[in-house]
């Protein structure tokens, strides 16, 4: 394969994704290495169909094989709310900050602390063709907004078994975990 499309624009995601490639023979590219001016509307109503939106986008546009990642936090004080429609909540928000204080007081409100990181992956390698890989994380909204590292929601995200949330953590760190690193390591997989 001459080259492997991630298709997004997300450099929280493509540094934890091209670290996980690192040292595979899978020349790997993202949309920050091409022009592209429409995307996708992302209108599925769950993880796969929405990555799988985005991958046969990317496929047919540049027609080279593309993956791309729709993922989401869902949290048991918001009923396992966003989940597909976490980019949408955030946004939804003057601020991240605002978002995630919203949900700390949630949290401190209801009792509830669980929360987990869903990715779907969707890998289309021709016209019609999709696979499809899954990953999950478990844990739980910390008390305050904490680190300074991730992306998104994770300086409020404690993995289970740890201390820290994502934020606090090095890339290296995350992808020991993280839902994203599953699916990623499936898809390895699978190529190889
Ligand atoms: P999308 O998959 O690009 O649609 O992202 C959905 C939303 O979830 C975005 O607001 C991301 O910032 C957030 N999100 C996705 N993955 C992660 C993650 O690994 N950590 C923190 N937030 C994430």
């Amino acid at each position: 394969m001459e080259k492997l499309l991630f298709f997004s624009q997300n450099c929280g995601k493509i540094s934890e994704v091209q670290k996980l490639f690192k040292g595979l023979s899978i020349n790997l590219i993202s949309l920050k290495d091409l022009d592209i001016k429409n995307q996708p509307n992302e209108t599925g109503k769950s993880f796969p169909e929405n990555a799988r939106i985005k991958s046969m986008f990317g496929y047919k546009h540049f027609n080279i094989p593309c993956f791309a990642d729709d993922s989401g936090i869902c949290v048991e004080a918001l009923d396992w709310k966003p989940g597909v429609l976490s980019k949408n909540y955030l946004e939804s928000f003057e601020t991240n900050v605002d978002c995630l204080k919203n949900i700390i007081n949630q949290v401190k409100q209801t009792g509830k602390k669980k929360a987990l990181f869903k990715t779907s992956i969707c890998l289309t390698l021709k016209e019609n063709y999709h696979i499809v890989f899954e990953g999950k994380i478990e844990g739980e909204i910390s008390s305050n907004i904490i680190g300074g590292g991730g992306f998104g929601y994770d300086p409020i995200f404690i993995p289970k078994g740890h201390n820290e949330t994502f934020a606090e953590m090095s890339t290296y760190r995350k992808n020991l975990l993280s839902h994203r690193s599953i699916a990623i390591s499936k898809l390895i997989n699978f190529f190889s």
